[in-house]
């Protein structure tokens, strides 16, 4: 087993890139700790209950919470797999636990993936981001547009504005990523684990990008 990171700002592309890897690839899987989180928030599971408020807020939930959520990251995954982690690690406690599951599990790690994206792109991205609440599928309303307005294409339902994308947590959230997610690019840096990928430009070009650094 191979575990990857991409690591990013909000909005960087993250999600949608990891999915158009994981779909063009039967051995990646998609870990998202942000889909995760919020299928609990859903289920009104006591870990959704005791995370929902920091995820409005825009902070990040404790890691307390995050170890029991990822605790059992590689459990069942079969060994010739590759997972492609989004939104986890994302402060330098985190990347602790992420090293003892990859100890344990004798797996092998790397590289970490940065989505480098100016700011002003990623308060452009967020504010157009639009997703389905049945069937996960994301758009935004004028760079990936549905055909029909306002509608999946893949289920026909209403699309909606995710809760945490609002202009007043979006800033807290980047915020939030300056002070706690970016020191990890020096930890990783440090490790020779690192790798910065261009994340602007058409989401094909960035995805060719993303696939060679993981070659
Ligand atoms: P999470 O869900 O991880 O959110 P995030 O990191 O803020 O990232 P986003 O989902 O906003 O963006 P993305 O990079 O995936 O971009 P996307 O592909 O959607 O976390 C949410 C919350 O959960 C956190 O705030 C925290 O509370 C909690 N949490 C999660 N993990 C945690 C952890 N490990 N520890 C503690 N707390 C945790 O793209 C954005 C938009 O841009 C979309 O509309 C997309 O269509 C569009 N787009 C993407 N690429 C392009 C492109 N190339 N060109 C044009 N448009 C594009």
């Amino acid at each position: 087993m191979r575990i990857v990171v991409l690591l990013g700002a909000p909005g960087s592309g993250k999600g949608t890139i990891a999915g158009r890897l994981a779909a063009s690839d039967a051995l990646l899987r998609h870990v998202s700790s942000g889909d995760l989180l919020r299928d609990a928030v859903r289920r009104q599971t006591a870990a959704g209950v005791e995370a929902d408020g920091y995820m409005r807020r825009g902070e990040l939930v404790p890691d307390g919470l995050i170890a029991r959520m990822v605790g059992d990251l590689t459990v069942g995954v079969d060994s010739a797999c590759t997972l492609l982690l989004d939104g986890f690690p994302r402060t330098v406690a985190q990347a602790g636990m992420l090293d003892a599951t990859v100890a344990s599990c004798g797996a092998s790690f790397g590289p970490v993936v940065l989505l480098e994206v100016p700011d002003a792109m990623l308060v452009e991205r967020i504010a157009g981001r639009r997703g389905c609440p049945a069937c996960g599928a994301g758009y935004h309303v004028t760079n990936i547009p549905p055909a029909r307005e306002g509608l999946c294409d893949v289920c026909g339902t209403g699309l909606v504005v995710r809760k945490d994308d609002n202009p007043e947590t979006v800033r807290n959230r980047l915020a939030v990523y300056r002070t706690q997610t970016m020191p990890l690019i020096d930890f990783y840096g440090a490790r020779d684990h690192l790798r910065r990928v261009d994340a602007t430009g058409p989401i094909d070009e960035i995805v060719v990008r993303v696939r060679q650094t993981l070659a």
